[in-house]
């Protein structure tokens, strides 16, 4: 059977794609960021995942004011790096895993959950940025990925609480899947910003470093949490938080399993106009 041995958060910037991408990461300014990505570029080297699962958002570049699925599940055999207006990244195509995304969508729409299908999307930073902070620059990503979209742009946005019970539907599905596969789940975005009016440039460090105890020791605590305080005290973008709930929703220890191992926490300000967390958590052996 599947498994969910991991989850990973991580902010998303796109500048830190064009800080690798122009070969900028040994400028001091960059240094800071990238080094706390160091240790998790080790760890998933001695732990691969089989499958990525990850959750992200799509910032306006497949999907448009034209049509927007809340949660969106890529079937696709592969995605290309989307143009968002500057070309499109230097980086390789994301390969999918179509046999399992298509296991998950049955089995998640079968357990109530309203999931868009796509057989066909571009990726933007949302998606791309975390895979180069986790495996650098190589000539293929190493493994498969099942992009799952969630719309935290356009408003109305999906609830901390339902993005919680999302992962907890995930979990069910990967483990009924017959094969043998490590699967990790990312959870992306955030942390504080603000990019569009008066309040552009806000960061809110004790937001976020509660947001990420909270992650670690309280996660239906922070489910609770309504998007209006994201958006209150993380700025407009903040509520980009609420994907990492899908991501802790997966976790054994809401399932009644022990509570996961934390692996690396990493909080910098800023790079660009974002805060910028991360953090790998690992569920126990039974
Ligand atoms: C920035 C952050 C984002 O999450 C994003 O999607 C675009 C830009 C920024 O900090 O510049
Ligand atoms: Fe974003």
């Amino acid at each position: 059977m599947a498994r969910i041995t991991a989850s990973v958060y991580t902010s998303h910037v796109p500048a830190i794609g064009a800080a690798l991408d122009m070969g900028k990461t040994h400028e001091p300014y960059w240094q800071q960021v990238f080094q706390g990505y160091e240790y998790g570029k080790q760890w998933i080297k001695d732990n691969p995942p089989d499958v990525i699962f990850l959750v992200f958002n799509d910032h306006a570049t497949a999907f448009s004011l034209d049509m927007i699925p809340t949660f969106a599940i890529g079937t696709a055999t592969e995605y290309m790096p989307a143009d968002e207006g500057w070309g499109p990244r230097p980086v390789p195509k994301v390969i999918g895993a179509p046999d399992l995304a298509a296991h998950i969508a049955q089995s998640v729409i079968q357990q109530d959950f309203d999931l868009t299908i796509v057989n066909k999307m571009d990726v933007d930073h949302g998606l791309t940025v975390p895979l180069s902070l986790m495996y650098g620059q190589p000539q293929a990503w190493p493994c498969p990925v099942i992009p799952f979209a969630v719309n935290v742009v356009q408003y109305p946005v999906p609830s901390g609480q339902r993005c919680l019970n999302l992962g907890k539907a995930i979990r069910k599905a990967v483990e009924s899947y017959d094969e043998d596969l490590n699967v990790h789940i990312w959870g992306t975005g955030g942390m504080s910003h603000q990019l569009q009016g008066p309040r552009a440039g806000l960061i809110n460090k004790e937001f976020d470093k509660a947001f990420m105890d909270r992650m670690i020791e309280d996660p239906e605590g922070q489910a609770a949490v309504p998007h209006i305080d994201y958006v209150r005290e993380a700025g407009s973008e903040g509520i980009e938080l609420v994907m990492w709930l899908i991501a802790r929703g997966a976790m054994s220890d809401l399932a009644g399993g022990p509570k996961p191992v934390v692996k690396h926490r990493f909080y910098h300000v800023p790079a660009s106009n974002t805060a910028v967390g991360h953090l790998i958590l690992e569920n126990q052996q039974k």
